[in-house]
């Protein structure tokens, strides 16, 4: 769980670097962006890399559905008294279900992009002035619809609740367990997962304005 969430944690670093290239003006964006996608689909090293990525997914998604059914069966009977905070986060209780709807965006998410653009299925994709599959077209035909827009704006919210718990509890997995050290990582896990959730967040709202 915790080497499959680290490289999970990596992707979304450059998946919203490459995101936020959306921003930018139309004239620079659409030509950088579609040639990004188009370099990235067409490199071996990056092919392989996807498959690593879809592996990770898989193993991330079914371990982590054992072990919530483990702790279930383990402990039945909810406590009958249960302060979060005293011993433990309303987060660290609740990974499987935030992890769940994660799993829900990231369903919906391939269907919009992956599979339309790699698969092919669904609406034709068009090709732009370079040649390039038009990505950043799909992209904001998809955010001109306000029901994706907020759909995947707060779907974030457990995305960002689950890389807070998931990173420092990933490291801690580990074996870091320096006292200081693990204060700055709670910081640092806090930082990340307020950065991919708000970055992520605001991309569709932006697009769907501009
Ligand atoms: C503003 C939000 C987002 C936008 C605009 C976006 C856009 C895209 C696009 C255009 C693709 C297809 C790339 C291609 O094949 O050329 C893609 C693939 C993907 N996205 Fe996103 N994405 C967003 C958020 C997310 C988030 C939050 C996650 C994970 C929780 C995610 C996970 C993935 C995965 C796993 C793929 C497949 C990657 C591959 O096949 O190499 N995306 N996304």
């Amino acid at each position: 769980m915790a080497l499959t969430g680290l490289f999970l944690c990596l992707f979304l670093m450059v998946h919203l670097s490459a995101n936020s290239i959306l921003l930018l003006p139309e004239s620079t964006a659409r030509a950088l962006y579609n040639s990004y996608s188009t370099t990235l689909r067409e490199s071996l090293l990056v092919k392989i890399v996807a498959y690593v990525l879809y592996l990770s997914i898989l193993l991330h998604v079914g371990y982590g559905l054992l072990i919530t059914l483990a702790n279930q069966r383990a402990k039945p009977k909810k406590y009958a008294v249960n302060t979060f905070g005293e011993n433990s986060s309303w987060t660290s209780q609740n990974m499987g279900l935030l992890g769940t709807m994660v799993l829900l965006f990231l369903v919906v998410h391939l269907a919009n992009f992956w599979a339309r653009i790699k698969l092919g299925m669904g609406a034709g994709v068009g090709m732009d002035a370079q040649g390039h599959v038009d990505v950043y077209e799909v992209t904001y035909s998809l955010f001109q619809n306000l029901y994706f827009v907020v759909f995947y704006t707060l779907l974030m919210v457990p995305l960002g609740l689950h890389l807070h718990h998931g990173l420092k509890s990933a490291f801690m997995t580990l074996g870091f367990y320096h006292k200081k050290g693990l204060r700055v990582l709670a910081k640092v896990s806090l930082v990340y997962a307020a950065i991919m959730a708000i970055g992520f967040g605001i991309i569709p709202f932006i697009v769907y304005l501009k």
